[in-house]
């Protein structure tokens, strides 16, 4: 059986989701526009953003160019984007989603996740994405950044199960507790920053393995991703890399490799885990941020 980038995963309500995809977090609007028209060039069907990044206008004309230059339609493609913190609870996420379909010239995502658990609202959050779900605007729902307690809870209280959980995920943090607890519930977990935002591509052994494949570092951590059967949305703004981060298909890693980058784990991720009564500050200060 032949993989490629239009390979995908079925998700728990029948939708379903090519395994790998570009992210354009750290990207303001032109970077994005660009890098997602140079995915759609290279062959990428998925597309992961936020309005937290600041660049849903960017991803959205990207989208709009892109598919025209490369003769395809909106529907060849699966489009991410996630409710921003500071727009969580229940009428908030109602009234936040359609600007962002707005920015994005679409009347649908493929996938809309919570973005986070803000403390206090993700429940009515997930409740306002369930009606969202239902009106049609998005083809799946899921969340981001939920540990196995803040799950247990929205599932205590969800009509519908996320079908997604998107957590940040590389050799260093495999979220094992996390991975788990998501299977039980048929929750695919989606690998946010799988280069751990360029923290593994100068590992020695993970160098001496691409060496012996006659490939880079990143294609190694990516196929295990792969390989593994985990959704993955790595980020580059530039063409080679694009390209290079997509070509993953030509060879296998053995067992024995994929059980090396197991054991790389030490389960330290790198974010606030412990102060979700964050909400993100303004979307204005993240535009601002990242210029645009
Ligand atoms: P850039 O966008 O400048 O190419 P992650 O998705 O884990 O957060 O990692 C993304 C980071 O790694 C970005 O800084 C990106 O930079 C860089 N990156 C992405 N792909 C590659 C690659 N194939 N080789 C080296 N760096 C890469």
């Amino acid at each position: 059986m032949s993989f490629d980038l239009s390979t995908r995963i079925t998700l728990n309500n029948g939708t379903s989701i090519p395994q790998m995809g570009l992210g354009v977090w750290k990207s303001n609007n032109t970077q994005a526009k660009e890098a997602v028209m140079l995915g759609l060039k290279h062959g990428y069907e998925m597309f992961d953003t936020a309005k937290q990044y600041g660049n849903e206008r960017g991803v959205g004309e990207g989208l709009v160019e892109g598919l025209k230059a490369v003769g395809k339609t909106r529907e060849d493609i699966f489009l991410t984007t996630k409710i921003f913190g500071g727009d969580q609870g229940y009428q908030e996420t109602l009234d936040a989603i359609d600007g962002q379909l707005e920015r994005l010239q679409t009347d649908y995502v493929d996938l809309l996740l919570v973005h986070w658990p803000v403390t206090g609202k993700y429940v009515d959050t997930w409740r306002a994405v369930e009606e969202i779900y239902k009106a049609g605007k998005a083809r799946a729902i899921g969340v981001s950044n939920f540990d196995n307690e803040r799950m247990q809870n929205l599932l205590d209280h969800a009509t519908i199960i996320p079908a997604v959980n998107q957590m940040e995920y590389n050799p260093l943090i495999q979220e094992r507790d996390i991975l788990a607890f998501n299977q039980q519930h048929g929750i695919h977990l989606q690998a946010w920053s799988p280069l751990g935002g360029g923290a593994v591509l100068n590992d020695p052994e993970l160098k001496q393995i691409a060496d012996k494949y006659n490939k880079t570092v990143a294609q190694i951590v990516l196929r295990w991703n792969f390989q593994s059967g985990i959704i993955t949305i790595p980020k580059s703004v530039h063409e080679e890399r694009i390209q290079q981060n997509a070509d993953i298909f030509d060879f296998e890693l053995s067992a024995q490799d994929m059980q090396k980058l197991y054991s790389m784990n030490q389960e330290k991720r790198s974010l606030w885990y412990n102060d979700f009564s964050w909400e993100g500050g303004s979307i204005n200060e993240a535009v601002e941020e990242w210029g645009d």
